[in-house]
């Protein structure tokens, strides 16, 4: 029976299986591995890796940072689904567990892969920060007060962790390699928001007014069903669509 709730008082035996695979090692070759735990109070699955890894496979890869949705770097997919390991608790999963890599992104080896890299290079192609006005850095320079309104709407879509879990969702982003995925069209919907930024719509279609950007985007909207920090994705990607869609005939 694959038990979905824990009953009051009972214990859980939960099994892992676990997608292995090391590319660096020749002789390495995709796999699943199974692991039983019993489960405990509070466990989430991140708890869980570290019980495995000290008891069971000391060789088991996975990452891990802040342990508190923060940091980004525990993404997987989790029986079919992309999220968070440090965030999703046990007693929420059935007995049976499937876990596996974040596709899309660099392998490092079993469940860890290299978001990083995939991050910096959407980064660097979308030049994701504020751009100078002048070159010259002013530091002693005030900034101008913003509208709390506006600043609330900036901040919240500064909230993205760089998990990498909306790409991994994406079928676009699963086919097109430059695909810039819903973390860089947030990206760009937010610098479009930010008043500093000098940058102008013909700008920002340069950067995504093309099928690696929006246009590609066939509004699959698994990016937006996944986002463990709850982004409006949808509406990001839809407001884009239609700045852009003005841009392109004006
Ligand atoms: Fe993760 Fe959401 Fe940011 Fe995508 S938009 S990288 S799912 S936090
Ligand atoms: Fe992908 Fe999200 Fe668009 S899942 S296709 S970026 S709506
Ligand atoms: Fe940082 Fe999970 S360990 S988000």
């Amino acid at each position: 029976m694959n038990q979905t709730t824990t009953e009051p008082g009972s214990t859980r035996t939960l099994r892992f299986h676990v997608l292995r695979h090391d590319p660096r090692d020749a002789a390495s070759v995709p796999r699943t591995e199974t692991f039983e735990l019993e489960e405990a109070a509070g466990m989430t699955l991140f708890i869980a890796l570290g019980e495995i890894r000290e008891r069971l496979d000391p060789s088991l890869a996975f990452d891990f940072v802040c342990r508190a949705g923060i940091c980004g770097s525990c993404g997987m997919v989790i029986n079919g689904r992309p999220g968070l390991a440090c965030r999703t608790l046990t007693r929420d999963l059935p007995t049976d567990i499937t876990l596996a890599p974040l596709p899309a992104f660099e392998l490092i080896a079993d469940l860890s892969v290299d978001t990083g890299k995939w991050m910096r290079g959407m980064s660097e192609r979308l030049e994701t920060w504020i751009h100078e006005v002048s070159p010259d850095v002013d530091l002693g320079r005030i900034e101008a007060p913003m509208d709390p309104d506006l600043a609330d709407r900036i901040y919240e879509l500064d909230r993205c962790i760089e998990c990498g879990c909306c790409v991994a969702a994406c079928g676009t982003a699963r086919m097109r390699k430059d695909f810039v995925g819903a973390v860089g069209l947030n990206k760009i919907a937010r610098f479009a928001l930010d008043p500093r930024d000098p940058r102008k719509d013909e700008d920002y279609y340069e950067l995504v007014g093309n099928d690696e950007g929006v246009f590609g985007c066939m509004t699959l909207l698994g990016c937006h069903d996944v986002c463990p920090k709850n982004l409006p994705l949808q509406t990001q990607i839809a407001f884009l669509r239609r700045r852009m869609a003005r841009t392109g005939v004006g």
